[in-house]
């Protein structure tokens, strides 16, 4: 019976701890858009971790159809070779709309947690899912905010990577609606590497 106990609470913890998989800490957050599909998981090459990002976002349409964000890409460095500032960088699904805005930097560190702008449900009005993204730097906690768009609201701090930093993304995007409402990107999870 106490095997059984223990065997029911190890299955508790591990049904609280989702974003473990395949070894890569998940980061997440509740209040992503639901549009779309999920693209592929994109990684940094071995051994590189995300110091800066971009976004991919539409300015305003005025009475056109907007998207606001359309993609994130991530500046993969390798902290243990970087005499040339060389980078890679990784993006996952991206839409068709918009530029890419100036890179952000955490110098000298890493990208280790994250938080979405999203827009929400507008009924017969004229969605874009999500708008905007900030990340915390590994080591001071300081904060990056992307140059997205202003609509919706922020919604809570996903957790930190418990080590080291994000090497990884995947991106959920709605393919483009003809002549209906477009969203573009709607969510994303990250992935931590130690
Ligand atoms: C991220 O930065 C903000 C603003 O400085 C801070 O309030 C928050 O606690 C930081 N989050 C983490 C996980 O470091
Ligand atoms: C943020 O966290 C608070 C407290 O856990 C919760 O009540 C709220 O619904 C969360 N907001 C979002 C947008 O997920």
């Amino acid at each position: 019976m106490r095997q059984l106990g223990l065997i029911i609470s190890h299955l508790f913890l591990l049904s609280w701890m989702p974003w473990v998989t395949g070894g890569n800490v998940q980061l997440t957050v509740g209040n992503g858009a639901e549009w779309g599909e999920w693209g592929q998981i994109d990684m940094c090459p071995e051994g590189h971790y995300a110091s800066g990002f971009s976004l991919k976002v539409e300015d305003s349409q005025g009475g056109g159809d907007d998207t606001a964000l359309n993609g994130i890409r991530l500046y993969c460095v390798d902290p243990n070779n970087n005499v040339n500032g060389d980078y890679a960088t990784v993006e996952s699904s991206v839409g068709r709309w918009g530029e890419w805005t100036p890179v952000k930097w955490c110098v000298s560190q890493f990208l280790a947690s994250f938080m979405l702008r999203v827009e929400p449900l507008q009924g017969w009005g004229d969605d874009t899912g999500a708008n905007n993204i900030k990340f915390n730097c590994s080591r001071s906690g300081a904060e990056l905010e992307g140059d997205g768009m202003e609509w919706g609201s922020w919604g809570n701090w996903s957790i930190k990577c418990p080590e080291d930093a994000i090497c990884g993304l995947q991106t959920l995007l709605e393919p483009p609606q003809g002549t209906g409402d477009d969203t573009a990107l709607n969510d994303v999870r990250f992935f931590c590497c130690n």
